[in-house]
């Protein structure tokens, strides 16, 4: 019955409270959920593999394994600027983790629907409860829909069922490293935005179960209530570096170190991993001092130096990549954006040379939010992100995306959104796929190597 533990996802489809213990299911009803799943998903193998050691496999959310991929597809153009628009909400949310301040202004009132662009499975409560995170490096806190949830999709923690469940009490050191504290009886309650949504939620600790690690009474938020479009169905594993994150509540355990591989969207089979702790860490990487920009406590900084583009050092305003602690301004690695973006200099000085090199007679054309676009074949130029004691080529497939019908190609790159006020450079999932990217906090550095993530 374990082999099968990633169906539980298709407790999302039955009521709450049946769904989501399925350790309790009927045999009869697990072969038929199993045969439906099968028949949904092609057998694919990868999809029911276990999770083991401290390594979990990472999906993207249109994957076949995953549950949260559109139900009939959606044509190359739409869901290109559907990433575009989610990424607009994403950068927007960046740009309001400023110390002091949690609460976003959401400029339109435009339907997002957001989804989590990666995610790994997690296991809550005794007995386990699964659900799917959205794997998040620029969030600290973890929180997940419970049982009663207002605006939360039908895949629900359900806490009566779970015998290590409590509350955290108001007096609690934890109540006061979440944002807008409350006291709800005698638990602590509290609120904050995410993308374009906001959420009420319990401080609650339950055990956490990440592959085979169980982490006992684990700090997280218990959604009650949510608005808008922007909450990851099933809740949200935040590995930034503030309080009250994985790495925060983990550090005996994991020593705030673990690295991620991000598989192609474009692959049919794409399944990375989520290795937590420094063992097995690859050994052959390059590394970049990672920075901490105290107006922006959560976020992993990198010293960005220059961008080279083909054997060109493009001409970017030094300020356009200067880590600032003032102001928050600077480069982040981020596993929630999907297309990097640069400030509108250090994008446009990138972009023009682009286009230079691939010669003046070609017609450039626009899709969405991306500007550089050819209704041809193309072959991009290198383009080389210079950190501090670390040049990082970013592969053709990372740099292009291509319709479907071959017709289009962009740069999936764009500057980031000056309605933003933003001042921050964001190296996005969609540059970083197939590279294992480790975050070492005790040793105060970023690596990153190629690798194809299987
Ligand atoms: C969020 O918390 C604050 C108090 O910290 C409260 O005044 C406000 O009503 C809460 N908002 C929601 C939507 O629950
Ligand atoms: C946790 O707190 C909520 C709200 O005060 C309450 O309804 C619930 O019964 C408490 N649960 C436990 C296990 O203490
Ligand atoms: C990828 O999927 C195809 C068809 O679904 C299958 O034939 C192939 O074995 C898979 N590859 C891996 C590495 O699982
Ligand atoms: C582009 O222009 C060059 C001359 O500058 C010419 O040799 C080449 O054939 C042109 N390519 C196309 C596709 O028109
Ligand atoms: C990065 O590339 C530049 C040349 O483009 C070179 O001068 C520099 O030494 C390289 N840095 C590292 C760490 O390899």
């Amino acid at each position: 019955m374990h082999k099968h533990a990633f169906l539980c996802y298709i407790c999302a489809t039955l009521s709450s409270s049946r769904g989501i213990k399925i350790a309790t299911m009927k045999i009869p009803l697990l072969l038929s959920l199993f045969f439906f799943f099968s028949l949904s998903h092609g057998l694919n193998p990868q999809c029911d593999a276990v999770d083991r050691g401290s390594t979990l496999k990472v999906f993207h959310v249109s994957s076949p394994c995953s549950p949260f991929r559109p139900a009939k597809p959606i044509s190359w153009e739409e869901s290109v600027l559907e990433q575009l628009r989610e990424d607009q909400v994403r950068l927007q949310y960046l740009a309001s983790l400023v110390a002091g301040r949690s609460v976003v202004p959401i400029a339109s009132g435009r339907q997002i629907v957001q989804n989590p662009t990666y995610i790994v499975r997690a296991k809550i409560g005794t007995p386990p409860q699964t659900l799917l995170l959205a794997v998040d490096t620029s969030s600290d806190t973890a929180w997940i829909p419970c049982s009663g949830c207002l605006g939360c999709s039908s895949s629900q923690f359900v806490p009566a069922q779970s015998t290590t469940f409590g509350n955290v009490s108001c007096g609690a050191p934890q109540c006061k490293q979440v944002p807008n504290p409350t006291c709800d009886g005698s638990a602590c309650a509290f609120n904050f935005t995410y993308g374009g949504s906001s959420i009420a939620a319990d401080l609650v600790h339950d055990t956490l179960t990440l592959a085979t690690d169980p982490i006992p009474a684990y700090t997280l938020g218990c959604i009650q209530k949510a608005t808008g479009n922007s909450v990851p169905q099933q809740g949200l594993l935040g590995l930034g570096r503030g309080p009250l994150s994985l790495l925060s509540q983990t550090d005996n355990l994991y020593k705030s170190t673990f690295s991620y591989c991000l598989p192609s969207f474009k692959s049919a089979n794409f399944s990375g991993s989520l290795r937590l702790g420094p063992v097995a860490q690859p050994i052959r990487i390059k590394f970049t001092p990672l920075l901490r920009n105290p107006r922006r406590s959560s976020l992993y900084y990198v010293n960005l130096v220059a961008i080279r583009v083909g054997r060109r050092i493009v001409d970017i305003p030094p300020e356009a990549l200067a880590f600032n602690p003032t102001t928050g301004a600077g480069t982040i690695f981020d596993s929630g954006t999907v297309f990097t973006r640069l400030v509108a200099p250090a994008y446009i000085a990138v972009r023009d040379e682009f286009r230079r090199r691939l010669g003046r007679n070609l017609t450039v054309t626009t899709l969405g939010g991306f500007d550089t676009c050819y209704n041809v074949p193309i072959v991009s130029p290198t383009i080389t992100f210079m950190f501090s004691g670390m040049n990082v080529t970013i592969p053709q497939d990372n740099l292009l995306i291509h319709s479907t019908a071959g017709t289009t190609t962009c740069l999936a790159m764009a500057a980031a959104p000056d309605n933003v006020n933003s001042v921050l450079n964001v190296i996005a999932n969609m540059q970083q796929q197939n590279h294992r990217i480790l975050y070492d906090v005790p040793n105060s550095r970023l690596g990153v190597a190629r690798e194809l993530c299987t």
